[in-house]
């Protein structure tokens, strides 16, 4: 196998830069059935044929997600994503102003386009994302004769999402065994959280999932408001209450109620972390870190410093509460859904 790495455990995923070679190497895969990680602009995905049963199977197991949770169908244009559904009207201008991008559109399913992805639903989502090893990787497999790639983002279910090909490899390489043999490696990505979701196939345009391309402009684009999502929306797992979560567990808590909460925490004997502008007085913290003030910034960090957050091991992680604005929307839900897994005790 080109490139292959010695020194790898067995079963372990060939991390490899995303160079032309490996590009092409990756299509290939997707086009005999493998799995493989890629990264686009919002985070990485754990892709596979999205026609071929067995390659959306491996993708549930190796992510742990429950059969009725479907998948994003990845394309590399908008020809590509109407063979797999009707856009309508909507989509068309929708796909015209932000594809390539960070948007997914729910749409009705062809009848003729394969449901293995879709988790029982009679709609498939639809992305052509912007991130260029993501598109080149597309483009070589549609010259192969892939119609798309279905692709979660590349973590374990409920956890939190990879923003480096490093989190994939450390999130996913003891569940894969061996069925994850590419991660394929793009740097970090650039927007760090997963793509707005609008669902089409109900009438009015619904938002399922705010994200990295903003509501309002999506809005602008429509003419007209988005919906908001529903009790009657099929099940989705990016909009679980509990989602996103780290190891250790995570509090959101308002600026003013800070240094009262980490007080009570350290005094129960409780390590505690604080994620949040200013550096709080207390000298009972086990370690501070300092958040952005700017959501765009935000948002490319937040899963990134959840992990190392987790990672220091304390009892804790307390984390600010957002701003209301509207730019903070997607951060906001993310870490609502975060800490929603958690329901402190005194
Ligand atoms: O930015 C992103 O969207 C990333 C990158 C890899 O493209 N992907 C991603 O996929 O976040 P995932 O599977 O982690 O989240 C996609 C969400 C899930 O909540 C899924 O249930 C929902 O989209 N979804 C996909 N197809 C759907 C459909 N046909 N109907 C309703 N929900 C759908
Ligand atoms: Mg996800």
């Amino acid at each position: 196998m080109v490139g292959s790495k010695l020194s790898m455990p067995p079963g372990a995923p060939q991390l490899r830069r995303a160079d032309a070679d490996a590009i092409e190497e990756g299509a290939r895969r997707l086009a005999a059935g493998e799995v493989l990680a890629f990264p686009t602009e919002t985070v990485y995905g754990l892709g596979g044929d999205a026609s071929c049963a067995q390659a959306v199977q491996a993708i549930y197991r190796i992510k742990g997600r429950p059969a009725d949770h479907p998948l994003i169908v990845h394309v590399a244009d908008v020809e590509a994503a109407a063979w797999w559904g009707d856009l309508g009207e909507d989509g068309q201008r929708l796909a015209a102003a932000f594809w390539p991008g960070p948007l997914t559109l729910i749409v009705r399913r062809r009848a003729e386009a394969p449901d293995h992805a879709c988790g029982g639903e009679a709609t498939v989502g639809l992305r052509c994302p912007a991130h260029p090893v993501a598109l080149a990787l597309l483009r070589a497999f549609a010259r192969l004769g892939g119609r798309g790639v279905a692709a979660p983002s590349a973590n374990r279910f409920g956890r939190v999402s990879p923003t480096r090909a490093e989190h994939v490899a450390a999130d996913l390489a003891q569940h894969a065994q061996g069925e994850l043999t590419l991660v394929l490696d793009g740097g970090p990505c650039e927007f760090g959280l997963e793509s707005t979701i609008v669902d089409l196939s109900r009438g009015t345009p619904v938002l399922m999932r705010p994200g990295g391309l903003a509501a309002a402009r999506i809005e602008a684009v429509l003419g007209r408001r988005l919906g908001r999502r529903d009790a009657q929306a099929p099940r989705a797992s990016g909009t679980l209450a509990a989602h996103y979560a780290p190891h250790t567990p995570l509090e959101l808590v308002e600026t003013p109620a800070l240094a009262a909460r980490i007080a009570t925490l350290a005094a129960a004997g409780l390590r505690v972390a604080a994620w949040c502008r200013q550096r709080p007085a207390s000298s009972a913290l086990a370690h501070w870190e300092a958040a952005d003030d700017d959501p765009v910034r935000f948002g490319h960090k937040l899963y990134a410093g959840l992990r190392s957050l987790d990672a220091l091991g304390l009892d804790r992680i307390l984390v600010e509460s957002l701003p209301a604005e509207a730019d903070w929307d997607a951060a906001r839900d993310r870490l609502a859904r975060a800490a929603a897994s958690f329901a402190p005790g005194g």
